[in-house]
């Protein structure tokens, strides 16, 4: 595929690009989910500056130095972006706030007089509210090495859905389940606004210097027991869908934009569908899903990223050697971007980090 965004003669050279564009490459680039985050210390010291983590997403000098951290320390391959799924239905006038040691909170929408009170698609005072991010990720492309990709990212729209819904993170995302049951063309026009405005603030990313996006369908795995109705399966209907309407939409305004989709808990049935259902260029894979398996079943133009278990990472030792080993066998000879299987956790030890890289790098 010929990528235009964030083009030219340095970008084309940037090894996470050219995978993405198909190239395999031994060893692969590597970059971690959440790898700005409070394993680090220099990220906490930054975290008890900022006030709040929104003051934190929303202060481009302060979001700047903590995509930066782990640049610094590690070298990925790639820097994502330092912001938060939730700042987009923050954007659409919910009440959002991060409560310490317990995540999200939201005022949950409980129905049609919350979701009317929702701020309108294509209304200016969503993109405004979202500029400091589009700050971020201009400063971010004029600091970066030229060798590093710059990732921008947003939640997809039935796992924003469902901290809207829900208020919170609900183990089980049973409220979001009821509401498809109870009211499915309500979340349909919930989806609809996030497809719409996801894909406007994936463009604006792209617009400020981002040279690939990733969507993160951190939920898909409650789909399953979603009712679909008469449109085929939950899978598709609330997720893989919507998210090639944001692909497409992107792709029609940013050609040859090059994008990941993480659609985790999916399972392997999942994870092969996610391509060739979205339009994605590559295939963010979760530390359940066996990556040998799930290569044997995709043509090999579609990128893999994963898998490495946040908890073998944790562990270190031997064992860590022996699941990045695994992962290089698995991917070898094909288009693959060494990461997690999800968020590096903060419990890390960071020579753990700095092994893993040693090993993927010898
Ligand atoms: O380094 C990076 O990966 C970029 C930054 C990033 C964050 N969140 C920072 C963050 C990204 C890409 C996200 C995405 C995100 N946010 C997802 C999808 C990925 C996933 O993990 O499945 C989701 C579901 C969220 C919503 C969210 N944000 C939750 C559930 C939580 C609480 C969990 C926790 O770890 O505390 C957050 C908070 C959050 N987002 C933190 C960070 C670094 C920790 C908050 C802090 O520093 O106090």
């Amino acid at each position: 595929m010929s990528g235009t965004a964030g083009a030219g003669k340095e970008a084309a050279e940037r090894p996470i690009l050219r995978v993405l564009d198909g190239e395999a490459l031994s060893p692969p680039p590597a970059w971690m989910m959440r790898q700005a985050g409070r394993y680090l210390p220099e990220y906490r010291a930054v975290r008890a500056e900022a006030g709040s983590f929104l003051d934190l997403c929303y202060n481009p000098d302060f979001a700047t130095e903590v995509t930066l951290q782990p640049i610094r320390r590690f070298g990925f391959e790639a820097s994502i972006l330092f912001s938060d799924i939730l700042v987009v239905p923050h954007a659409l006038g919910q009440d959002v706030r991060f409560v310490e040691g317990e995540g999200p909170r939201l005022d949950p929408m409980a129905g049609r007089t919350e979701f009317d009170a929702l701020i309108e698609a294509g209304d200016p005072r969503i993109m405004r509210h979202l500029a400091p991010v589009f700050e971020t990720v201009g400063r971010l492309r004029a600091e970066l090495p030229s060798e590093t990709t710059l990732l921008g990212f947003c939640g997809a729209p039935w796992t924003v859905a469902s901290y809207m819904i829900g208020g919170r993170g609900t183990p089980d995302l049973a409220p979001a389940r009821a509401l498809a049951a109870r009211d499915p063309a309500l979340l349909d026009a919930l989806i609809d606004r996030l497809v719409a405005v996801s894909t406007e603030y994936l463009v604006r990313q792209f617009e400020a210097g981002a040279d690939a996006v990733q969507i993160f369908e951190s939920h898909a795995g409650s789909l399953p027991d979603v009712p679909a109705g008469e449109a085929g399966d939950a899978l598709s209907r609330w997720s893989f869908r919507p998210i090639a309407r944001i692909v497409s939409g992107i792709r029609a305004r940013v050609p040859g934009a090059r994008i990941i989709v993480f659609a985790r808990g999916s399972g392997l049935d999942g994870h092969a569908r996610v391509a060739d259902e979205t339009g994605a260029d590559a295939v963010g894979v979760d530390w359940a899903v066996d990556l040998k398996a799930l290569r044997a079943r995709l043509p090999a133009r579609v990128v893999t990223q994963g898998n490495l278990h946040p908890e073998t990472l944790i562990a270190g030792g031997a064992a860590l050697d022996a699941a990045v080993d695994a992962i290089l066998e698995a991917t070898a000879g094909t288009p693959h971007i060494f990461n997690l299987g999800h968020g590096i956790t903060p419990q890390t030890p960071i020579p753990h980090v700095e092994r893993m890289l040693a090993r993927l790098r010898r």
